[in-house]
């Protein structure tokens, strides 16, 4: 989605703005500009494409000179990639220059008045609106043009914003859509993530909805809609700037793979303590647990894909149905939910705006909402009654890895810490869980030593055309997460089935040379799963299995075997899914994609 980046201070703004927006490539966008305060002037450039172009026509920032700016990369939503339709948007005098992320829900009411007043539009996008509408609401009180901005506008949005006749301060809003501002010395920032703030402070504000931000060099002031200053309390993110950078790997992605262990290991160990489980501030208690009669998991994407681990090991260890959803069919489709339902949230991000809708429609009626999040400070960490936090550090790519992998990690403590609480484990079997936890990290680690033979066959398969990936029970939701990481970055046509299904219909999709995956870790079903795989090797298919060691049970059957190392049912998800990932990262390397931007895509999906 968009990225914003706002600057103020001693430096010159225009590279830093460059600078920022590169760091806020990877949320996925189409076209990118600045705007610059200088002289009595707002100096304008954006064009369509990578911000290479724009770091052309600026000569890397060099031409634009100011020390105030604003910057975007724009993911197209009303008005094709165009270098009319990228950011800022200036309005008709050029007095104020504006970006954007988000959409606005009455542009086209609002558009419709203002051109009746004499406006004139040169773009088809929804921002363009928003600069028109400040210059018509402007009366010299800034403060007073963003409130009426705000009272006016209906929508999701975030934005940047300059005036020309203030050289020393910029304005910011966010209403549903992020926006996190950096505190530096000497200067300030805005910045859809904290990511592009890390080169030069640590320490950020989170906002609340329609908070207005007035930044100077030396000062930011915040005030609600009532023109009363807000005292906000400066966050010190733990982040440094190397987290965000590639580190000498070829891609974010890969780094992000090679990272699980670790990032597995920082979920787990504070959470791990003297044989107990200790969920932070998460105090829930036998009598609390068992008054929930349902528990909902609801999530996009991947994130989805870790709800669908979670409803068996969930269901398993509390015995209270689990019913998981996509975000956005939850929020449509009037879910009963009532006081006494758990709803459990799942977002890497955190600013999903499916998964912010659900939750919201969940609080509203009465649930208690759970948050597991990898952002701090964001929507949903906010808003939740509860928060995990995976301790991913930032995920870059857009294909998730480390936040899946710690999303499942906080899963697994879930559940061991429910199935402790309602007794559905004896002391054993939770001293087994735990340990099984410890050796998790080292486990993977193991797991992604193993790389090059994953490699050897991607070089060999990746001109397949399509894929599919079956399973039972949790391998069939490892299974969807291995058929999501492959299509979205590798563009190769792909479905995860449940093994049992596929005779119901998809079957008649095998023939000689249809690459199948099995993925074959659960034991007490391994019999099913290898009548499935007989069934599609019966039609021609070339057959990958993945399978826990020692295990013999695919080899007469699989052209290939990926080995992982045997876990705890519960847990082996985490080990299945690794060749998977490897797989879908290096089939995309082998075909040229562009595997951390992968097209069409965006990093966080802050719109409907
Ligand atoms: O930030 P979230 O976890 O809420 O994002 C949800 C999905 O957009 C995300 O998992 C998406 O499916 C990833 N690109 C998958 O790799």
């Amino acid at each position: 989605m968009c990225g914003i980046v706002g600057y103020v201070g001693g430096k010159a703004a225009a590279p830093v703005l460059l600078k920022g927006l590169a760091t806020l490539e990877y949320r996925g966008y189409d076209s990118a500009g600045i705007a610059v305060w200088h002289n009595n002037k707002i100096e304008m450039v954006k064009a369509a494409g990578k911000l290479q172009v724009l770091r052309q026509l600026t000569d890397e920032g060099q031409s634009v000179p100011g020390f105030m700016g604003i910057g975007h990369t724009r993911w197209a939503t009303h008005g094709e990639p165009s270098d009319v339709n990228a950011h800022p948007h200036l309005s008709s005098s050029g007095r104020f220059a504006v970006v954007h992320n988000g959409i606005i829900e009455n542009y086209q009411q609002l558009k419709n008045r203002l051109q009746r007043r004499g406006y004139e539009f040169v773009s088809q996008t929804d921002t363009e609106v928003i600069a028109q509408l400040v210059e018509y609401y402007y009366n010299g009180d800034m403060l007073d043009t963003m409130i009426k901005l705000l009272n006016a506008l209906e929508g999701a949005y975030s934005l940047g914003i300059i005036c020309l006749d203030d050289p020393e301060h910029f304005y910011a809003v966010r209403q549903d859509a992020p926006l996190v501002v950096g505190l530096g010395q000497g200067e300030n920032l805005i910045a859809s993530d904290v990511a592009a703030l890390l080169a030069y402070t640590q320490e950020v504000y989170y906002l609340d909805d329609r908070e207005i931000v007035v930044l100077a060099a030396d000062k930011v002031e915040i005030y609600d809609t009532n023109r009363d200053a807000v005292e906000k309390q400066a966050q010190h993110i733990d982040w440094d700037v190397s987290a965000a950078e590639k580190g000498g790997y070829e891609h974010f992605m890969f780094k992000e793979i090679m990272e699980q262990p670790d990032s597995v290991r920082k979920t787990l160990s504070p959470r791990l303590q003297d044989g107990q489980i200790k969920l932070d501030d998460f105090n829930i208690d036998v009598e609390r647990l068992a008054n929930f009669r349902k528990i909902y998991i609801v999530a996009c994407g991947s994130s989805y894909h870790v709800a669908a681990v979670a409803k068996y090991i969930l269901e398993e260890a509390t015995r209270i149905p689990v019913e998981v959803d996509i975000a956005s069919e939850f929020r449509y489709r009037g879910p009963i939910i009532g006081e006494d339902t758990l709803m459990i949230v799942i977002s890497q991000s955190g600013e999903t705006a499916d998964t912010i809708a659900a939750m919201r429609e969940g609080r509203a009626h009465g649930a208690h909402v759970l948050a597991i999040v990898n952002v701090l400070g964001s929507t949903i960490a906010r808003e939740a009654d509860d928060v995990l936090y995976t301790w991913a550090g930032p995920e870059i790519a857009v294909a998730t890895t480390k936040a899946y992998s710690t999303q499942l990690a906080v899963i697994y403590l879930l559940a061991l810490k429910f199935a402790g609480l309602l007794g559905r484990l004896t002391e054993q079997e939770q001293a087994e869980c735990y340990q099984a936890l410890v050796n998790l990290p080292e486990q993977l680690e193991r797991t992604l030593q193993d790389k090059e033979k994953i490699q050897f066959l991607a070089s060999q398969l990746y001109n397949k055309h399509s894929i599919f990936f079956i399973g039972r029970n949790l391998d069939y939701a490892v299974a969807m997460e291995g058929s999501l990481k492959l299509k979205e970055i590798s563009y190769i046509h792909s479905e995860a089935y449940a093994g049992g299904e596929l005779k119901h219909g998809t079957i008649s999709l095998i023939e000689p040379g249809t690459l199948v995956c099995t993925l074959a870790t659960c034991d007490r079903l391994i019999e099913k799963i290898k009548s499935n795989a007989e069934e599609v090797k019966a039609r021609g298919a070339y057959l990958l299995a993945v399978a826990v060691e020692g295990d013999e049970r695919l080899a007469g059957i699989a052209d290939a075997i990926f080995y992982v190392p045997k876990t705890l049912p519960w847990l082996q998800p985490s080990l299945t899914v690794i060749p998977l990932q490897l797989f879908a990262y290096y089939v995309a390397s082998q075909k040229g994609c562009s595997i951390d931007q992968p097209k069409n895509l965006a990093k966080s999906v802050t719109v409907e």
